[in-house]
């Protein structure tokens, strides 16, 4: 149920902002939300979260650089990370929102 209502908010993001070519920095920021705020610093402005792992935006320094190599981390299980088994697509979407974060 909860997973459905997910989805359809995912679908409806998803249509509203439509980008072809990369992966939406907006959708991303919602799955990371989601998903990454336990063990990761999602946001510049988050508070409070884990410290366990890197923060999203010192990932984000480097995170153009080697996108192939953070993608392909993201699409195999890397413990203690769980497995999300996310998409091509939420892959991307996270990727844009991590790369959206660094500072200029
Ligand atoms: C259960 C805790 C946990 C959760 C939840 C988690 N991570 Fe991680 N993540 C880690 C840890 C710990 C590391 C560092 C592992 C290492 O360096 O070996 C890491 C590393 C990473 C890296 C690699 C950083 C680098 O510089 O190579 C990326 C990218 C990443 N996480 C993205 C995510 C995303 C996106 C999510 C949400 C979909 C997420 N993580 C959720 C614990 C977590």
């Amino acid at each position: 149920m909860k997973f459905s209502a997910m989805l359809a908010t995912i679908t409806l993001l998803a249509t509203t902002s439509l980008d072809a070519h990369a992966g939406d920095r907006n959708q991303g920021e919602h799955l990371a939300k989601q998903w990454c705020t336990s063990c990761h610093l999602t946001s510049t402005d988050q508070a409070s979260g884990g410290d366990a792992a890197p923060p999203f935006p010192l990932i984000a320094e480097s995170a153009a650089d080697r996108s192939d190599d953070l993608s392909a981390w993201l699409a195999d299980p890397h413990p203690p990370m769980p497995n999300f088994n996310l998409t091509r697509r939420e892959i991307d979407d996270l990727l844009a929102y991590i790369e959206s974060l660094k500072a200029d």
